[in-house]
């Protein structure tokens, strides 16, 4: 983020500090919205955010994802199983993962490998998708091989875009104009150090909810983030349907010795953008966190993958990054996650029909408005 961005953001904080008690003190939406409970329960949204999901560009990764020729990582994408790799070219595609012979998963997981064996009969694919080896050839008297179906794909700014629909478009600019304070955190040379993947009782925009407001910071992280990060000073600006959030860290304080032109943000603040339909994708002084929640079996069943990555150039060990993420990923599962569960208990009972986001909760207000107007857009082609 340049420091000309970084200068300007801090100003909108120090106005919100400044502020008295009785005036607004964060970023705030013109009113409060009102959601129905339904869109948590109801099994017709369920499978439309579905499809959605499966045919909208996504970002699954940081370029990290597969770091070298010849890296495969294995992603969901709504419903399509997809297979990412990077080829000798360096270039990233995706591709379902969905062998041409049965339809085996080719691969599981990630790794690094010359070529791409189904495990089921044993064909071999290139690392860009094309046949390279079908065992007891002669057997297959039709047709010649083909290779693994391509689906769009885009590396831009060392973030990893797929659309699981072959007919989709990736924007030139899928962070819709986000891309201009992304890339000077240069995330193309991040690593992804330590992942990991919670299954559990709550519908899968909850999981997205709890990131895009820092009012709960207050009381649901009273004894583990509030000594931390500040509830309130928090800024919230759209990029069309996406939003960057910044949570404001209590050292903002050390700034006030400062002269401005010496104060830096990224220091003293979470920055988060939460990327339609489904991604959150967080930096953090010296590491970034990318949450990627999904529809599991039905309304109240989220799959939740948690990935962290840090500069390549960081020589801190394995083990110091292994214990800041279970840390992290334990807070956000005792906390949030417990909360989440405890809130999608409450929607299926019925007993209330609409829950409030408030004026304080802009971006989460951002998300669902911006998700809404997705699903209501019609399907290209
Ligand atoms: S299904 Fe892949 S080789 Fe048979
Ligand atoms: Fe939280």
């Amino acid at each position: 983020m340049k420091t000309e961005t970084q200068l300007e953001l801090l100003d909108r904080i120090m106005a919100h500090r400044a502020s008295g008690r009785d005036q607004d003190n964060t970023d705030v939406a013109p009113s409060s919205l009102s959601i129905q409970t339904g869109e948590y329960t109801d099994r017709v949204r369920y499978e439309a955010e579905l499809d959605l999901l499966s045919r909208h560009p996504q970002l699954v990764g940081l370029s990290g994802l597969v770091p070298e020729p010849g890296s495969y990582a294995s992603v969901q994408v709504g419903r399509v199983p997809v297979l990412v790799t990077r080829a000798d070219d360096r270039q990233v595609r995706a591709m379902a993962n969905v062998c041409r012979h049965r339809g085996a998963q080719v691969v599981e997981g990630c790794g690094s490998i010359q070529r791409l064996r189904c495990p089921y009969h044993g064909w071999t694919y290139h690392l860009d998708g094309s046949p390279a080896g079908r065992r007891r050839d002669r057997y297959f008297d039709d047709i010649d091989p083909v290779g693994l179906v391509e689906l769009p794909c885009r590396e831009r700014d060392g973030l990893i875009w797929v659309a699981g629909d072959q007919g989709a478009e990736i924007a030139d600019q899928p962070l819709h104009g986000a891309e201009i304070e992304v890339a000077p955190f240069d995330l193309a040379r991040y690593r992804r150090i330590a992942t990991t993947r919670f299954r559990r009782p709550l519908n899968w925009k909850l999981a997205v909810d709890t990131f895009c407001e820092a009012y709960h910071v207050g009381s649901l992280h009273a004894e583990s983030l509030d000594p931390l990060i500040h509830s309130d000073f928090a800024l919230f600006d759209s990029f069309g349907p996406h939003g960057r959030m910044i949570a404001v860290r209590r050292s903002i304080g050390e700034l006030d010795r400062l002269p401005r032109l010496q104060w830096r943000l990224v220091p003293h603040a979470t920055i988060l953008w939460f990327v339609q339909p489904n991604t959150v994708l967080i930096y953090q002084q010296d590491h970034a966190e990318l949450y990627r929640s999904r529809p599991g079996d039905r309304p109240g069943d989220a799959v939740l993958d948690v990935e962290l990555y840090a500069p390549s150039d960081d020589h801190r060990s394995e083990r110091y990054w292994q214990r800041n993420f279970e840390v992290l990923v334990s807070v956000t599962d005792n906390e949030d996650f417990t909360t989440a569960a405890g809130m999608q208990t409450g929607f299926e009972a019925g007993v209330i029909d609409t829950v409030t986001i408030g004026r304080n909760e802009p971006a989460l207000q951002h998300f669902h408005v911006g998700l809404d107007a997705l699903l209501s857009t019609p399907k290209q082609g």
